[in-house]
């Protein structure tokens, strides 16, 4: 049975890691391209991604902590300590600083797709060619303490 939880549990995650971190990863490619009408359509596009993300990372949680209990594993053992707090990380990044940075973005081209110079400042001043690489990583990191277990 654990195994079956388990299972739900990677594959959980592994779709909120597609969900979530997909439309980041457009969002970078879009904003290069430094065409208005591009980056809004992706911005746009992308928040039924970010609600799929959310449910994903829901169920993956809840089916972690029960391949926790029905494993024998402390839910307060290092390693899953640290996972919460990178999934803590996670959440803060994605939702406190780069999604709200790319809704100023869109927002602040115009109807037509036309790239204000207000937008073209934001851009290169919100520091969203890194921030959006941040989850990713993050979430790469979960991963190796999933299968390494640091700090057991
Ligand atoms: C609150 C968050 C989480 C909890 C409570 C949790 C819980 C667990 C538990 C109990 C196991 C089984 C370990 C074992 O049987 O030895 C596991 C394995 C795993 N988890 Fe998580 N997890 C969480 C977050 C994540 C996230 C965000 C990811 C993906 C990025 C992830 C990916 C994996 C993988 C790949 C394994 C298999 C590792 C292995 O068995 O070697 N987990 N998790």
């Amino acid at each position: 049975m654990n195994a079956l939880w388990k299972t739900l549990h990677i594959i959980s995650m592994f779709l909120a890691f597609a969900f979530f971190m997909a439309p980041n990863l457009f969002a970078v490619v879009a904003l290069r391209t430094r065409d208005g009408g591009a980056i809004k359509r992706t911005v746009e596009g992308a928040k039924i991604f970010d609600r799929l993300g959310g449910a994903s990372i829901g169920l993956g949680v809840v089916f972690g902590i029960i391949t926790a209990l029905t494993g024998d594993i402390s839910l307060l053992s290092g390693w899953l300590v640290t996972a919460y707090i990178l999934l803590a990380l996670i959440i803060i990044v994605g939702e406190g600083l780069v999604a709200p940075r790319l809704r100023r973005v869109a927002a602040a081209i115009g109807e037509q797709g036309t790239m204000s110079p207000d937008a073209q400042a934001l851009i290169r001043s919100s520091g969203l060619g890194v921030l959006t690489l941040v989850p990713p990583a993050l979430f790469l990191g979960v991963v190796y303490v999933m299968v390494n277990k640091p700090f057991a």
